[in-house]
């Protein structure tokens, strides 16, 4: 298949983009592939909402900067957060316009709420499935493009560059080139080409390397690995936001249900085993202190106790408007028999969000040329060492425009390259047992929840390491001899990203952000990314 604009993923980041593209150049194909169903993606369990200044009166672009340069502790790009708050505000007028709702008062000024880090009321929401919002005017708005083809069940493998014509690449190899990737086609069971002029890369989170998670199973940094592989830079793989609230229920594995921080906006209290309200110990700005450090304090309460879980106290909260603000959680909590007027919810941090990726300049180019990345999956240098919350969904559409605008100006630049071979499966054979991937993808979960978590030390992390290493040894032989699947790709990218994050905290000496290493509990003087 030939495609102008390749697109890999349809969450917020594929999907803004791939509607200007489409938008802009009428005569050009644009394809967008999803591994699973399309809206199968972290977009669609966004649920606080997408930060943006609107009330003038009392928000100011310089203090949406200000509070995100704050939790970015150091480390962000001040540049860059000046285009995303600023730009921002227009992209969310283009969803807007694309018929997303968010949430209005009687007299029609949007309800704004406020989550951990926030010195304003300035998180637009549509009740508490704000993503699911999202991606439901973005998917409506697609289906009248005739210019986009969409492929859903479509696993991309790699990212075609020079290496697969015959080139020695490695990492200083200048101009490296994206000529498109190879799928396998979930549909056909074939593998197959797709070569592209230009390719976005927009794969999302990869919270699926810890056990718990409050991401869906689709968020296995695919696109981070596949840009490692293809020998692209990435940074700052050592920030990995937990956030503090999700949902604690025993047995439930894969994807933990959100509760999201705007609950502790609205006045929500976590209370220790207790019944102690414990934040105000650790921090002035108590429940809504950035996430990073609510994390930890419920981390250290939790050991400090000896459980699994601290309490989220809603129940000094006017229930009429809980329910009209959280039906959501209202609905999955009664339906475990959590009355949130009576009971409290027990609550533990998961992973959540991964603030490095793939690295990216201000069009969101990465280092690898026609390979743009947007999204969860690229660092643009907005988050720095820690994510304010509800700068994500905003970054994404920020970073799609400014990749569209630069893609644009290019593709009549390109053309196709002819030359590309089809997949080499040579000497592979189908899979007898699932037993060894299975289980090598439980030993990853357990050894990044346990050795490379909220608190680190240098010790965990060296064995880290050395149980990686034997992972990566072991699935390496079983992808040489292997026919693909979809579960033997996920669990080898997620060994490259559980070792990049592994690699990338050993290299910060120093606790930073979301990176806390209880061997340097201090700050460096010297402020640098983590680039690999
Ligand atoms: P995604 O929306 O995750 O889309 C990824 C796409 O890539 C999918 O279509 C997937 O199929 C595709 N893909 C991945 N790998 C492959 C492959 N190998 N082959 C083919 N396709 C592939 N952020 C906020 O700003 N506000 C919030 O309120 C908020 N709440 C959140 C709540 C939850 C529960 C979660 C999990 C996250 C939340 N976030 C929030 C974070 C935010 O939702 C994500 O960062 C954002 O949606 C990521 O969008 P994306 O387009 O980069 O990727
Ligand atoms: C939440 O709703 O608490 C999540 C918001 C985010 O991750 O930005």
């Amino acid at each position: 298949m030939q495609t102008d604009f390749l697109v890999i993923g349809s969450g917020i980041a594929g999907l803004t983009y791939a509607l200007k593209v489409a938008e802009a150049c009428p005569d050009k194909k644009v394809t967008v592939i999803t591994k699973t169903k399309s809206d199968e993606t972290n977009t669609k369990y966004a649920q606080g909402g997408i930060a943006g200044v609107m009330d003038t009166d009392h928000d100011s672009f310089s203090k949406h900067i200000d509070d995100t340069l704050i939790a970015g502790d150091g480390l962000c790009n001040v540049p860059v957060v000046e285009i995303v708050v600023k730009e921002g505000v227009d992209r969310i007028e283009e969803l807007i316009a694309w018929g997303a709702q968010f949430d209005r008062e009687p007299e029609g000024d949007f309800k704004l709420g406020k989550e951990g880090g926030h010195s304003e009321n300035r998180i637009l929401h549509h009740k508490d499935v704000t993503g699911r919002e999202m991606e439901r005017t973005l998917l409506e708005a697609i289906k009248s493009r005739r210019n986009i083809e969409m492929v859903n069940h479509c696993f991309v493998l790699d990212i075609i560059t020079q290496h697969h014509l015959g080139y020695l690449v490695t990492k200083s190899t200048p101009d490296i080139e994206c000529y498109g990737v190879y799928v396998l086609n979930l549909t056909t069971n074939k593998i197959e080409k797709i070569v592209a002029k230009i390719t976005l890369l927009a794969t999302g989170g990869n919270g699926q390397v810890y056990r718990s998670t409050t991401n869906p199973a689709i968020a296995t940094g695919d696109g981070v690995a596949m840009v490692y592989r293809a020998k692209g830079r990435i940074e700052n793989m050592e920030f990995i936001q937990f956030h503090p609230t999700a949902l604690y229920e025993p047995g439930v594995r894969g994807q933990s249900f959100l509760i999201t921080e705007a609950v502790r906006g609205d006045g929500a209290i976590l209370r220790n085993a207790s019944g102690e309200a414990f934040m105000e110990r650790y921090d002035k700005r108590k429940d809504l202190a950035p996430r990073d450090i609510v994390a930890r304090a419920i981390d250290s309460e939790m050991k400090i106790n000896g459980t699994e879980f601290v309490y989220l106290d809603c129940r000094d909260m006017d229930p009429g408007k809980f329910v009209e603000h959280f039906p959501n959680i209202h609905a999955k909590c009664l339906s475990i028999g959590i009355d949130t007027r009576k009971d409290m919810i027990p609550v533990s941090p998961a992973a959540h969000y991964s603030c490095g990726g793939v690295k990216t300049d201000e069009w969101g180019r990465t280092s690898i040329k026609n390979l743009y990345a947007s999204g969860e999956c690229a660092s643009t240098g907005l988050h720095g060492a820690n994510r304010l919350a509800s700068n994500s969904l905003l970054e994404a559409m920020v970073f799609s425009h400014r990749s569209y605008i630069d893609a644009v100006a290019l593709i009549e630049s390109l053309s196709f390259n002819e030359r590309i071979p089809d997949w080499n499966a040579e000497g592979t054979t189908a899979p007898h047992e699932m037993i060894l991937i299975t289980q090598s993808l439980k030993e990853l979960k357990l050894l990044m929840s346990d050795y490379v978590g909220i608190v680190r030390n240098n010790e965990r992390l060296q064995r880290a390491n050395r149980r990686l290493d034997l992972l990566h040894e072991e699935t390496e032989q079983l992808y040489q001899r292997l026919i693909v699947s979809p579960q033997l790709c996920e669990l080898r990218n997620m060994i490259t990203v559980a070792y990049l994050i592994v690699k990338s905290a050993e290299l910060r000496k120093e606790s930073r952000g979301l990176h806390y290493n209880t061997d340097y509990p201090g700050r460096s003087e010297i402020l640098q990314n983590t680039i690999l």
